[in-house]
């Protein structure tokens, strides 16, 4: 057989294989049997490019592209877990059991970091996944559920099962993912729990294909077991991934002994856990005990502390923002800590640094709450070496210009307009995903072409293929990279208004702001004829604002760079949705928490700004409406509390 001929052969195969698999619920090949497959084709394909075929699968993002996950009503309700944050806490909720029950035994498992999902088998056949939703319903993600390797499609025994479980992302599957996105540009997850939930949340089955996930499974809702250790026995000897950490206590102390283990253990995990689950092992007792509305009252979860780790300031670095905002870094020796390796973290401003007495040379007590943020808590002072005062920098790390207080006098400030770190700052918040996206030009790009000359001003942007003989002799970049950066670049001419407000740097204009500037105004002239008045009456526009704007564009500098702008051709109106009142939204603030399966949260965002409405980010009193989606966070509580309008995923769909 020719090459040719075999790469045809190899794509039909696997395309063949690919929609028995994930639309038939038919797999015909083994993984490794798949996997060999394409890895033939890939080699093929980039040997002889000249025969790659259009419907390749190496080419499509995926086969199944559902548009929309299908509901799934949970034949049993799926409960969540109330929280514990200290042993005094796991000690009355053992009293009060034992108060009721009498004495008893508990099972203590690893609380995964992750989301929870209940699979359904009939007859020892897998046959559908779910999320919790909100507990009562939640969307069908059988499909991508299929795609996690540990995910049995067969049991051992032929028996019926609706089990419930975690779904979740080991640390190194989160750090090469976090690292490819980097590299590509794409906005980085916070942390494990996200990514997998938003790897499982693909409409695109290759998608959560590629993202690795892991299964683990807990709970048995009916069972005739008598009791939840024999449970995750049964679990075990059907084919089913348990966790083998899982612990029969005897006693509350043995519970503590628990709990005290895998704090001091848990960085050791290769997986993401934030606590303790702690379950009464008798399911009589269970029973007995049932449940609250939310909860069941026969478990509960203990949180971990935010993990902290004790590592070296070795320096203390300042850069420079685009406005000229002096941030000091902390130089760590590297340290892991909640699963990633920690390097560098925010000290904000000098008085941060005064404030906890930081000083180069300490010992530093670094603190990660799961998340990618890093905190320097505290200097570690029983460890305090021969160190000095740390003496907060007065001139600019990059043009050695005299510092000069922020207005707030919390900051100080390059005042250099032409400070090169300013400028290639200026240019890369230019390019960036919430304002002109331009897809490809990222921050080490652009510091490269900013410090080789071919990007100085932000017109320099739309005349870079002036120089791609230039660019294509540099290492890492092909005239593939060169195709698809002056596209990004060509199509950034047709965005909204507001991307470019943004872009362009006015003091105090983010995003939001630019909306609704955009919105108003409708065109670049409009609101560069508005007057300090007119902008001032505008809700949301204090006075400092307005003053930005207006001298913005009174400086000569900025009209030219706008006229210039309009001869290269970039759009400078309005596209988006103008708003049109509506009772339901007008005038109303809301709070989003959960994810809404049918919409992401700028869409939400969108549609009810569009509507007249306002996104706000924390509940108080003066929250209207608070849109609850599936897993919500501690915002719903507060919203309970509070007693705010709720609207759940189908009250939403309908007012929409
Ligand atoms: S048991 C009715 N066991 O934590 C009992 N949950 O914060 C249902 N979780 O919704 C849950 N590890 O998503 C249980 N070993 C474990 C768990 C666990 C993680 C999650 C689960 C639950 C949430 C509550």
């Amino acid at each position: 057989m020719d090459i040719k001929e075999r790469i045809k052969n190899l794509v039909d195969q696997l395309n063949e294989a690919n929609i028995e698999y994930y639309v038939n619920d038919n797999p015909t090949l083994t993984d490794n049997e798949f996997d060999s497959l394409l890895d033939e084709l890939i080699k093929l394909e980039e040997k002889y490019p000249e025969y790659k075929l259009d419907n390749s699968p190496t080419s499509k993002v995926g086969t199944t592209v559902i548009s929309e996950f299908n509901k799934i009503t949970h034949p049993t309700p799926m409960f969540s877990l109330g929280d514990v944050f200290n042993e005094d806490e796991v000690i009355s909720f053992c009293n009060k059991i034992e108060k009721e029950i009498g004495k008893t035994k508990y099972v203590c498992e690893l609380k995964m970091d992750g989301l929870a999902v209940s699979l359904i088998y009939k007859g020892g056949k897998f046959i559908s996944a779910a999320t919790r939703g909100d507990g009562r319903v939640g969307e069908d993600i059988t499909n991508n559920v299929k795609t996690i390797k540990s995910l049995p499609l067969t049991l051992k025994e032929d028996i019926d099962l609706e089990v419930r479980g975690e779904i979740y992302m080991d640390f190194s599957t989160f750090n090469k993912l976090n690292d490819e996105r980097k590299k590509d540009d794409l906005p980085l997850f916070q942390n494990p729990r996200n990514a997998a939930a938003g790897s499982i949340r693909q409409l695109d089955s290759a998608v959560t294909k590629s993202r690795n996930l892991s299964m683990l499974l807990y709970h048995l809702p009916n069972t005739n077991l008598s009791t939840h250790y024999e449970t995750l026995e049964l679990l075990k000897r059907v084919g089913l991934p348990t966790n083998e950490n899982s612990k029969l206590c005897s006693s509350k102390d043995e519970v503590l002994e628990f709990i005290r283990y895998w704090n001091v253990h848990r960085p050791e995990l290769p997986y993401p856990i934030d606590g303790i689950v702690i379950k009464v092992n008798s399911i009589a007792s269970q029973k007995l005990l049932g449940s609250t509305a939310k909860y069941p009252r026969w478990a509960i979860a203990y949180k971990f502390p935010a993990e902290e780790v004790i590592t070296k300031l070795d320096d203390i670095i300042c850069t420079v923002g685009r406005t000229g905002q002096i941030t000091p870094n902390a130089v760590l020796e590297p340290v892991k800590v909640a699963g990633s390796t920690i390097r560098r973290a925010t000290l904000h401003n000098a008085k941060y640094i005064e404030d906890k007495d930081l000083r180069i040379g300490d010992y530093v007590v670094i603190r990660k709450a799961g998340d990618v943020i890093p905190e320097v808590v505290k200097p570690v002072l029983e460890r305090r070496g021969n160190v000095s005062k740390y003496q907060m920098i007065d001139k600019c790390p990059i043009c050695n210009t005299q510092l000069v207080p922020s207005t707030s006098k919390i900051d100080l400030l390059c005042p250099n307009e032409i400070c090169p770190a300013r400028k290639v700052n200026a240019l890369i918040h230019f390019s960036e995903r919430d304002a002109m996206n331009i897809e490809g030009l990222g921050d080490s790009m652009m510091e490269d072409f900013y410090n080789l000359g071919f990007i100085k001003t932000i017109t320099d942007i739309y005349k870079l293929k002036d120089h791609r003989n230039e660019i294509i002799e540099l290492e890492g970049y092909g005239n593939k990279s060169c195709d698809n950066l002056e596209m990004s670049i060509e199509k950034s001419k047709e965005n909204s208004l507001e991307r470019l407000l943004n872009g362009l740097g006015i003091p105090g204009i983010g995003l939001k702001t630019a909306r609704l500037l955009a919105r108003k105004y409708e065109n670049i002239d409009n609101l560069m004829n508005a007057s300090y008045d007119e902008l001032h009456d505008i809700k949301d526009i204090g006075p400092i604002l307005a003053e930005n704007i207006v001298n913005y564009f009174k400086d000569i500098n900025n009209i030219n760079l706008i006229n210039e702008l309009k001869l290269i051709g970039v759009n400078m109106t309005f596209k988006g949705e103008k708003i049109v009142q509506n009772d339901n939204y007008t005038g109303k603030k809301f709070v989003l928490t959960g994810t809404i399966s049918f919409m992401t949260r700028d869409e939400i965002k969108n549609l009810i700004e569009t509507r007249g409405g306002e996104v706000i980010g924390s509940v108080s009193k003066n929250t209207d409406v608070v849109i609850v989606g599936d897993s919500p966070g501690s915002k719903y509580d507060k919203a309970l509390k509070l007693n705010i309008e709720i609207w759940d995923e189908d009250k939403f769909k309908s007012l929409i």
